[in-house]
Formats: structure tokens, C-alpha cells, sequence
């Protein structure tokens, strides 16, 4: 294998001890229920989401294999699962995850530039949080709102027809809240509330 491969962040798993709740876990068997004998893999979107907001906000190695085993299915289904909807984070991230949408619509009506200067204004590139763990920034395809372009989506909530001035009081607004709790000191709930 190569030194490449060895450093994907996939591979990097720590064993450390990951289970849910019984509260929890009830809850997932009344999921798993919904879905016929031999098709509990059906559950897995919604496990997934359960599992990013209980064990702070991403997902790792560790939770997912924990995952894997729940359903009885291969870790590398639940990878591919994962890795491909851009709601489910493997990073780490910061309190309010901002999703710009990168698809032609958008871009042509001015997503470019929304994403260069949200670079500019929280100093981190695509794929970054800020030294504060406040920011995460995202580029993601077509959010389904393309007859409102440019558009962003800030953890569950939609922003249309951005231009600059909207941006900044999106960010001003956001800081403002975030000064009553510390980032760190939110639940995975909280954020989202
Ligand atoms: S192209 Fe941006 S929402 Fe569809």
C-alpha cells in the first residue's frame, strides 16, 4: 500500500470505545423495524444522522464500523454511504457548516465569488474551520434551489440570492449568537437549533 493511502483519512482509526445510549439504541430498533427482514441496511441514512449529531457533529472510522455492526452489514458499506452525501461529515467541524453550492447555475449567477470571499472574510480555504471551530467551509453540488442562485446552506438553514452585503450580515448574525455558548460547549442539538 502506498504512503498515500496510508495517510486517507479513513484509515486512521482509533478503536476508541463508541456506543449509544440504550434510550438510543431503542430508537434504532424501532427504525430498523420499518424495513423487511434482510433489508436493515435501509436504516442506515437515518442511523447515520443519529450518530453524527450524538457523537459531536462528524463521523469517524470508530462510529462507523460501531454502525456497520448494529446492521450487520460490511464497514465499507457504510463508508461509501458517508463519503458520498455531503451531509455527512468525516472531519471534524466547526459549529455552523456552510455549504455553498458550487453547480453551473450557481456559479454563472455568482457562487464563485460568494466562495472567494467567504474565504477571504473567515481566512480558510474550502474544506477548512476556523481556528475558532465557529466556521466550516463547504463546496457542495446543486442544494434545489437553483431558480433562487447563488444559494448557501448554513447547518438546516437555506440563504437565496446571496450577494456580498448578505453574506455579512449572515456572518455578523451568527457570531453575535455564538458569543452566549462557546462552540464546544454546544451539543450537536444545539447547533442546529
Ligand atoms: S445550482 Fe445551486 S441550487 Fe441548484
Amino acid at each position: 500500500m502506498s504512503e498515500k493511502l496510508f495517510k486517507h483519512k479513513l484509515y486512521v482509526k482509533k478503536n476508541s470505545d463508541v456506543s449509544f445510549t440504550p434510550e438510543t439504541l431503542e430508537k434504532i430498533q424501532t427504525i430498523i423495524s420499518h424495513y423487511p427482514e434482510g433489508r436493515q441496511k435501509s436504516a442506515l441514512i437515518p442511523i447515520l444522522h443519529i450518530a453524527q449529531e450524538e457523537f459531536g457533529g462528524s463521523l469517524n472510522v470508530d462510529i462507523m464500523d460501531y454502525v456497520a455492526g448494529l446492521l450487520n452489514i460490511t464497514p465499507i458499506e457504510v463508508y461509501e454511504v458517508a463519503t458520498f452525501y455531503s451531509q455527512f461529515y468525516i472531519d471534524p467541524v466547526g459549529k455552523y457548516v456552510i455549504e455553498v453550492c458550487q453547480t453551473g447555475p450557481c456559479a454563472i449567477c455568482g457562487g464563485e465569488d460568494i466562495m472567494h470571499y467567504l474565504e477571504e472574510k473567515l481566512q480558510i480555504k474550502v474544506g477548512e474551520t476556523t481556528e475558532d471551530k465557529l466556521f466550516s467551509l463547504k463546496g457542495v453540488e446543486c442544494l434545489g434551489a437553483c431558480g433562487s442562485a447563488p444559494v448557501m446552506q448554513v447547518n438546516t438553514e437555506f440563504h437565496e440570492f446571496l450577494d456580498i452585503k448578505k453574506i455579512d450580515e449572515i456572518i455578523a448574525k451568527l457570531r453575535s449568537e455564538s458569543e452566549f455558548k462557546k462552540p464546544e460547549e454546544l451539543t450537536w442539538k444545539e447547533r442546529l437549533s
